[in-house]
């Protein structure tokens, strides 16, 4: 067994004294400071941007939603596919001329990109206007970077290969007063063989369930209904633990809290997800009728070439077992297309599966391949018109799929929880499963829970009012 490595609460009570020490500086300069926070990728980097925002505002930090004019610009990046990457470059190049103006302004990069020694390279050499760059598992170091950034005045890089750690206290600001990620885990030990997560995020390695229980106890108290368990596999929650505890045990007890909020998570990986976890799901009131199960291809040749550890047939079993437990589940999935070497026989596998299944959503990918990985090497001979015209096919049985199901809730009265005012002035709220519904409600109904009868639907979402 891995020891996973626990940062000290004295290491992060010494981090939350440089944020003193950071305030202490830019109070010499007159005038509120002001952070620019922007997210890129995952609900992980999401989780990691509000701890940022937490060591921000401890260093007297006000938000601001733009570049321009910000005292301090945080890019959190993903590299998940190259679009990713060649958006984060673009931001990045626009940069300059937002620097150009503000010449004090400090410029971060960190996440997933900036664990990648060939993106710091070209950051250190392109980019020179970019002073502070570092990887996801020196998060919890932020200020002490930050600070050495300030005091000598000179670039700081902060991007070597270190093991992951599990750092508590660190302190936290969320965006949405309803909806909170908690983290159960970080890292991933599946290497997958297209996939970049488990270079630039590291080995998994759970928190402590008390750690867990007491944040969600604290979340429940300040009001959020919506809660999200993390993790890129939540199904190995607890085996690095030692302790005997798995996911669904954890479920079980995040249930136990008392209070009315719901209960999701993600992701599950199929090769880890087992009825005991259906057994739970079905067991916990709190826990959502939902489930995201990537499920990336629907050939069992593709699986075993993306290290998946599961078949066709394993999965389709899953999917049974599942139904047989929580008939109304709502399942959404992933899937890669155009994985090297997959043939037009293999593609047809994945579109028979989605018939097959009948998700409910469905978040499709071309593959892309990514440095250091060993499907970046394999040999790809699909053309890529071939793979566009099959990614549109799937995109398209997908969308009249979606449709059909949301089709079927018109004239359902369903649970939900409104969250929020939409742009077109009606409010918008989500089932239990995740469905979002365009409600016509009074505004001051935002933050509780409704029942709404389904007047109408799209591929996309329902349309309903309040009962
Ligand atoms: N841990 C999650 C996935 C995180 S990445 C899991 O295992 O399910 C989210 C999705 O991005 C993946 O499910 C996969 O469908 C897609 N993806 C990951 N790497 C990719 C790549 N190189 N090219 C295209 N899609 C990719
Ligand atoms: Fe990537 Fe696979 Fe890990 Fe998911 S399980 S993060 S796809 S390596
Ligand atoms: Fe992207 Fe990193 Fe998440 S690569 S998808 S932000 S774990």
């Amino acid at each position: 067994m891995r020891q996973t490595i626990t940062i000290a609460p004295e290491e992060i009570a010494r981090q939350l004294s440089l944020c003193d020490q950071v305030a202490d500086l830019l109070s010499r300069s007159p005038g509120p400071k002001r952070a620019f926070v922007d997210t890129y990728g995952c609900q992980q980097n999401e989780a990691d941007s509000e701890r940022l925002r937490g060591y921000l505002a401890r260093m007297g930090y006000t938000f601001t939603s733009t570049e321009e004019g910000a005292d301090l610009v945080l890019l959190n990046t993903c590299a998940i596919r190259e679009h990713a990457e060649q958006r984060v470059f673009g931001n990045v190049g626009a940069l300059s001329h937002t620097k150009r103006r503000h010449p004090d302004q400090i410029i971060c990069v960190c996440g997933c990109m900036a664990r990648q020694d060939h993106v710091a390279k070209r950051l250190r050499q392109s980019f020179p206007y970019v002073d502070l760059v570092f990887g996801p598992q020196l998060l919890w170091q932020f200020p002490q970077l930050l600070l050495e950034k300030l005091s000598s005045g000179k670039r700081v890089f902060a991007t070597d290969d270190v093991p992951g750690s599990v750092a508590e206290g660190i302190p936290v600001v969320r965006q949405n007063g309803l909806k909170a990620w908690v983290s159960v885990m970080y890292g991933c030990n599946n290497f997958c063989t297209y996939c970049i997560v488990p270079y630039v995020r590291g080995r998994e390695r759970s928190r402590q369930p008390e750690a867990i229980l007491a944040e969600v106890r604290q979340l429940v108290q300040e009001g959020y209904k919506d809660i999200t368990l993390l993790g890129q596999n939540v199904n190995s929650y607890g085996k690095d633990l030692g302790l005997g505890v798995d996911f669904a045990w954890l479920l079980e007890q995040v249930n136990a809290i008392p209070g009315t909020f719901l209960i999701r998570f993600m992701t599950s990986h199929p090769k880890d997800a087992s009825p005991r976890l259906f057994d739970a799901m079905a067991s916990c009131e709190k826990v959502a009728p939902a489930l995201h199960l990537p499920f990336q291809s629907g050939s069992s040749w593709v699986l075993k070439a993306m290290n998946r550890g599961y078949t066709r047939e394993h999965y389709l079993d899953l999917v049974r077992q599942l139904r047989e437990r929580i008939p109304n589940i709502v399942l959404t999935s992933d899937v890669i297309v155009g994985f090297p070497g997959e043939t037009q026989e293999e593609f047809e596998e994945t579109m028979r599966l989605v018939e097959e299944v009948g998700y409910d959503a469905l978040f499709t990918f071309i593959f892309s391949p990514r440095r250091g990985t060993p499907a970046e090497k394999l040999p790809d001979p699909m053309p890529k018109e071939q793979k566009s015209a099959n990614f549109q096919r799937l995109l398209q049985r997908q969308n009249e799929i979606s449709a059909q199901k949301h089709q079927a809730y018109v004239g359902k009265t369903l649970r939900c929880l409104v969250d929020g005012v939409g742009a077109d002035g009606r409010l918008t709220a989500r089932t239990d499963g995740g469905r979002l519904i365009h409600l016509e409600a009074d505004p001051a109904l935002v933050g509780t829970w409704q029942q709404a009868e389904i007047t109408g639907s799209s591929t996309w979402a329902l349309f309903g009012r309040v009962v």
